[in-house]
């Protein structure tokens, strides 16, 4: 198991830096951090960071044996090969690297990410030893008409379609409406807690068992004075924190709010 996991559905608290840090800005956050999170074993959560490509090294090195996992924020699905600019999954696990945040939004809307992609990227990501986080989420319109649990359906079946049953629980998957992603508009914990129990019976139609082990993260404007409610939602395994995190402070703060 990497490290920064606790075993399943204890939850798990991941900060996504997106366009963010420099290595000299990424090398003070994680001092930073660590000097405000509990011991590993004390902690309410699993901690997981997601660092542009060019401080990752540092962070494995700075974060080495704290417990606290490093995720890269998207790979190819190619292991090499003519494709300008990408990043291939035996390169992320050559430097330590942990997991990886596959179909985030941002990608799908500023870089034409697919689904097919996506779901080569997944098991790509598994085959190498890397734990991937699935991102999936309705826009604004799609939720005003009614379009939420199709947009779920299609996103989720098709992100897993390639992952063997026996490995599905190995996936996370963050909801993350996009209507809340870096507007400061949060989800109810009630549309967070009914969205991600549909996300977990569809995995549930894979399999029961994987559906009951899968973690499920909420992610879009959590804050420090918005997570408890949250996280005390019983699909919801935990966050998937943009902006919140930039700051050890509040992303500590997070963390926190996990404990029961
Ligand atoms: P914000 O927390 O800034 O809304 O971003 C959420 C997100 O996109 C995490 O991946």
């Amino acid at each position: 198991m990497p490290s920064g996991s606790l075993p399943q559905r204890t939850p798990a608290i991941v900060g996504n830096w997106k366009l963010w840090g420099t290595r000299a800005q990424a090398a003070d956050h994680c001092d930073r951090l660590l000097a405000l999170l509990p011991d590993e074993g004390r902690r309410p959560a699993a901690v997981g960071i997601c660092a542009p490509f060019t401080s990752l090294d540092l962070c494995v090195e700075k974060l080495s044996g704290s417990g606290v996992g490093v995720y890269a924020q998207t790979m190819h699905q190619e292991e090499s090969g003519a494709f300008t600019g990408e990043v291939s999954a035996p390169m992320l696990t050559e430097i330590g690297i942990d997991g990886v945040v596959l179909g985030h939004s941002e990608r799908r809307q500023f870089f034409c990410e697919t689904d097919r992609a996506l779901q080569e990227k997944v098991a790509a990501a598994l085959a190498a030893g890397l734990r991937p986080i699935l991102c999936v989420g309705e826009t604004e319109d799609e939720r005003e008409a009614g379009e939420t649990e199709r947009k779920l359906r299609h996103q989720v079946q098709e992100g897993l379609e390639k992952v063997e049953s026996e490995r599905l629980a190995e996936v996370t998957i963050a909801y993350e409406p996009i209507w809340a992603v870096g507007t400061g508009q949060v989800a109810t914990p009630e549309i967070a807690q009914d969205a991600i129990a549909f996300v977990r019976a569809l995995v549930a139609d894979r399999a029961k068992e994987a559906a009951e082990r899968i973690r499920v993260l909420y992610g879009g404007s959590v804050k420090p004075d918005n997570a408890a409610a949250i996280l005390a939602q019983p699909d919801v395994d935990g966050a998937l924190v943009g902006g919140a995190s930039l700051d050890p402070e509040s992303f500590a703060r997070i963390i926190a709010a996990a404990a029961p």
